[in-house]
């Protein structure tokens, strides 16, 4: 075998944001751009000598050729043993399951999420700890740093390998094996929800749509809803994973999901809607109907995870994203159980959850997750929403309007302003955060300013603080806005404007009429509009 050594510069740009390096395809292409940053990673992971290294993506674009050169620098950085999923395959959920049973060092992920991908599109690398979750932000920064620094790296010159052949290979003096991507991951789902009740359900006639978005869930919601649970094929539509998610945005959400949502809202709607996103950690969930907010389903299913075999002890505790609704906050004083407000990212989620003090955990941007794995899970919540269905016989559209009738309803959107001049961005959050002083009594849209301040999150766990994330505007009325920009964006900023207003009674009023003067606050309070030259959200959801 011969290992290279090969002189490299560092890239100024591969600073880890919400969810790893984010960019374009065509920066990723630059000659040693990979191969910088998978070094500096594993530069970062000081026992990898001997260890065992996990590895797989979404499948986008690019998935097989940068599966292929993070082998070959693995192998010259002392990774004794990879695993990799077949074709290069390994959703977000499956390799934070593989990393923790097989006992890894931890796990190289390739993905960009939801962000649309192919040639043009965006591509990500992201490491997992041996927990099985995002690295924390003490170890992004040490590959960032370690990034900066970098003179050379490693690498073993070796053709590539088939991917597609399940068993074992080697790349210099590592062993390779390339795995089911979702045998292992399926093997956890079967004891922690109840499968022969979701079997039974399927069996008496139950319909639903699983929209895999053409990406990576297609093989796991089709081995386990239609192979082992019985749902009748066709049951998982755009089951194919493709590397431009057939020219999609696979990011499961009213607007990208739309074909899904016309289905939901139309006459033929069958019993149950879902669909993931890009790497498996998101879910949109639908009832007949009615889309269901995500952070409505992290609170139906914080009240209702009981019935399933994982939770039938009952729950730590929950937490949830700043900006996720309070709508799980309520459940948690019901349950007499501790419920944490983080940043966002799912990495706030890990000390929780390792400390054992959460069982579940969710944010407003379709993610949900609880202890078995240390990233959120898109298929696992839908099995558990299955698993209610089921033991409760409820219709999906009866649990939801039952779980407002006990604790109120949440209205909720969320507003993103695209693409926005960074500076303009910066100005809004700037003129905010200089004003967050006065704000508390103003009258805006016919509200009144109750409070407003500037999230700050010390860790109960380790005591870390993080600073800067989102500001708060909470009103009297039982209404709040949150700004904050995005860390995921590729281009330009993107500015989310988080919007919400609880109602104790009035539980079928449209959401657009219900949030209307909110969304005028918002905008009136930011300066959007006067500050970006934006008069609409690019999107809402
Ligand atoms: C977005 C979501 C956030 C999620 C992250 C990764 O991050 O808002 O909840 O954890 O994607 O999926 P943002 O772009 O807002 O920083
Ligand atoms: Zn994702």
């Amino acid at each position: 075998m011969t290992v290279s050594t090969v002189p490299t510069t560092p890239f100024p740009d591969q600073k880890p944001g919400t969810s790893g390096l984010r960019k374009k395809v065509p920066v990723f292409q630059q000659p040693r751009y990979v191969e910088n940053f998978v070094q500096a990673i594993l530069d970062t992971v000081p026992d990898r000598e001997g260890a065992t290294l996990v590895v797989g993506g979404d499948g986008r674009y690019l998935n097989r050729e940068v599966v292929q050169t993070t082998l070959r620098i693995a192998a010259a950085n002392g990774i004794a043993r990879a695993l990799v999923g077949q074709g290069g395959l390994l959703s977000t959920p499956a390799a934070s399951c593989v990393i923790r049973k097989a006992g890894a060092v931890g796990g190289i992920v390739l993905s960009a999420s939801h962000n649309p991908g192919g040639p043009d599109g965006d591509f990500g690398i992201k490491f997992n700890a041996a927990n099985g979750g995002p690295a924390p932000e003490s170890v992004t920064e040490a590959i960032f740093a370690r990034t900066r620094a970098l003179t050379e790296y490693r690498i073993v010159e070796a053709p590539d390998l088939d991917l597609d052949r399940i068993g074992r290979a080697r790349i210099g003096a590592m062993e390779v094996e390339i795995i089911d991507p979702v045998a292992d991951y399926a093997a956890l789902m079967r004891e922690i929800v109840d499968f022969p009740a979701i079997r039974a359900l399927f069996a008496s006639g139950f319909r639903m749509r699983f929209d895999a978005m053409s990406a990576v869930t297609g093989p796991y919601a089709r081995a386990i809803l239609e192979g082992e649970l019985g749902a009748p094929a066709g049951t998982v539509v755009n089951a194919e994973p493709k590397p431009d998610f057939g020219g999609h945005h696979p990011d499961p959400n009213p607007v990208h999901a739309h074909d899904l949502m016309a289905l939901m809202l139309g006459p033929d709607a069958p019993d149950f809607g879902a669909a993931s996103d890009g790497d498996g950690d998101r879910n949109m969930i639908v009832a007949p109907g009615r889309f269901v907010t995500p952070s409505d389903s992290l609170a139906i299913l914080t009240a209702q995870a009981r019935n399933a075999p994982g939770y039938a002890a009952g729950l730590a505790g929950v937490a949830r994203s700043m900006p996720t609704s309070r709508a799980v906050d309520r459940v948690a004083a019901a349950l007499g159980i501790r419920a944490y407000e983080t940043p966002t990212g799912w990495k706030f989620f890990g000390n929780l959850l390792d400390a054992g003090l959460i069982t579940l955990c969710g944010e407003e941007s379709a993610g949900t997750g609880s202890n078995h794995v240390r990233e959120k899970d898109g298929l696992w919540a839908v099995l558990l929403w299955l698993n209610i269905l089921a033991a409760t016989g409820r219709p999906a559209q009866d649990l939801v309007r039952d779980h407002w009738a006990r604790f109120g309803r949440d209205y909720y959107a969320r507003h993103d302003y695209e693409e926005v001049e960074t500076e303009a961005a910066n100005a809004v959050m700037e003129g905010l955060r200089s004003r967050l002083g006065c704000l508390p009594g103003q009258r805006v849209a016919g509200l009144t300013v109750a409070a407003a301040d500037e999230f700050r999150y010390v860790d109960p766990v380790d005591g870390s603080v993080t600073e800067r994330q989102g500001i708060r505007i909470l009103f009297a009325e039982d209404a709040r806005v949150v700004y904050r920009l995005s860390g995921t964006g590729t281009a330009g900023a993107t500015l989310r404007v988080y919007i919400e207003r609880y109602s104790a009674d009035r539980l079928d009023a449209a959401v657009e009429e219900m949030l209307a003067p909110v969304v005028e606050a918002a905008r009136a309070l930011g300066a959007v509009a006067a500050l970006t030259g934006r008069e609409e959200p690019s999107v809402v959801t």
